[in-house]
This record gives structure tokens, sequence and C-alpha cells, in this order.
């Protein structure tokens, strides 16, 4: 069903599906990187966990209406998603401050943010992904002015939908990056993963990390807490 790799990400390979061709197939890799590639590892077992907890996450949004690139998971490692140009935006959304936005401009740790905080980043590794505004937003992708008040309405409408999933499995939702695609016809859709390496949660019971936070600052291991979502979320079902 695979044919050419279309494309090698940090995290994933994307591969164009033989059998539709506005359809791609996604390949979780075991690499884990952090700070931009500079930390680079990689952890047998962490692909299929990805793939096997966003294909439950992607699911889930759709149930509440938001629409996104997956269509199916396919086996262990590979998801099979619709195409999409994607919109160079890594759109985050914060409920707690950590992170670097502590770093940045000095919030006190676990501030709560109500409404929550969006930010967004320009996807770009040479310049390291910069904090931007919108209207550097409005330069630099060709979305209009409605549709990134769409995408930030959207992201708000994610974080609900994920903060009620998260909690159900007792886990309190920090903070998340998602990205968005346009699909052929021009609509712009949930795109990426979502999952540990691009959401922060903090079990609410013991306050322990059980996201990427985990290697990026060396406090665990990865594959056992990832493992442990995945086993949540399937108990959850
Ligand atoms: O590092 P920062 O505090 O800005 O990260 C905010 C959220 O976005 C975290 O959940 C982090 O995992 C996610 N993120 C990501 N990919 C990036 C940068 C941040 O998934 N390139």
């Amino acid at each position: 069903m695979k044919a050419e790799l279309v494309y090698e990400g940090k995290a994933k390979k994307v591969y164009r599906s033989k059998s539709a061709k506005d359809q791609l197939i996604l390949s979780y890799k075991n690499d884990a990187t952090a700070f931009n590639g500079k930390k680079k590892a990689s952890f047998m077992g962490k692909g299929r966990l990805n793939n096997e907890i966003s294909a439950r996450i992607f699911p889930y949004l759709h149930e509440h209406r938001i629409k996104s690139h997956f269509i199916e998971r396919l086996n262990e490692t590979e998801q099979l998603v619709y195409e999409t140009k994607i919109i160079p935006l890594e759109v985050v959304v914060r409920n707690l401050a950590t992170g670097s936005i502590v770093k940045r401009l000095g919030f006190e740790e676990k501030t709560p943010f109500n409404p929550p905080l969006i930010e967004l980043f320009y996807k770009n590794d040479d310049l390291d992904d910069p904090l931007i505004n919108d209207d550097h937003a409005l330069l630099l992708t060709d979305i209009t002015y409605k549709e990134l008040n769409e995408i930030k309405a959207k992201a708000l409408e994610i974080n609900t939908a994920l903060r009620e999933l998260f909690q159900s499995i007792n886990l309190e939702l920090i903070d998340f990056k998602l990205e968005f695609g346009r699909l052929q016809d021009g609509m712009i859709v949930l795109s990426d993963e979502v999952s540990p390496d691009t959401c922060r949660l903090w079990d609410r019971t013991t306050s322990e990390k059980m996201d990427k936070d985990v290697f990026r600052q060396g406090i665990g291991d990865l594959v056992e807490v990832y493992e442990e979502i995945l086993q949540r979320l399937e108990a959850r079902s």
C-alpha cells in the first residue's frame, strides 16, 4: 500500500499511499528529539505508542466535531491520513504556565491561564520556531484573517475536548501544540499528531510528568510513561 517516501521528519516518515493519491501513510519512528533537534535519542516502542495513542485521540476528536486529517490506524506504527498542505504555524494552547513561557515572560510555574492562552510559533527549524504575532502569521502563511481566527477557535475547542478526555484518565492537560493543514478542497483541518510528544500531561494524583518532558529533562523512562497513557486510554474505551 506504501509507495515513495515523501518526507522524513524528526518523529515520523510520510509515504504516499498507493491506493489513493490524496492519502498519505504516517509511519511513527522510535526517535525522540528535543530543543529543536539538539537532544536526540531512540526508544524501542515509542513509534508504536505514539501511533496507538494518536489513533485513539483523533477519532475521539472526530466524535467532538473536530475534523482532522486522520482516516484510520493501519498497523502498530502506521496510520492513514488525508494529504494536507501544512500551514507553517505551531499553535500552542496553555492551561497552566510551564516550559518556554516561564523562561520567556517570567510567569510563575503553574500560573493558571483562564481563558486558556494561545501562542503562535513560526514553524521554521532554521529560525528555531520563533514566537510570532497574528500579523506575522498572516504575512508568513497563506491563511486569511478569518481563517486564523477559525484556527484559534478550533484550538480552544480541541483544548476543551482534550482536557475532558485526559481528565477521564486522571491526567491534567497542561499545554499542547497543534498543526493545521489544508486539504485539496481548501478546507483547513487538524493535522500532524496529538500525542505525549506534543502535549504536557501531569498525573492528577501524583503530579508526575507523563509526556516528552521525561525525555527533555531526563527524569524517567519515556516508554514506560507512554505505555501507561496508552493503557489508561484502552481501559477507558
Ligand atoms: O516548549 P513550550 O513550553 O513552548 O511547549 C509548549 C507545548 O508545545 C508543549 O506541550 C510541547 O510539548 C509542545 N511543543 C511541541 N513541539 C514543539 C514545541 C512545543 O510539541 N516544536
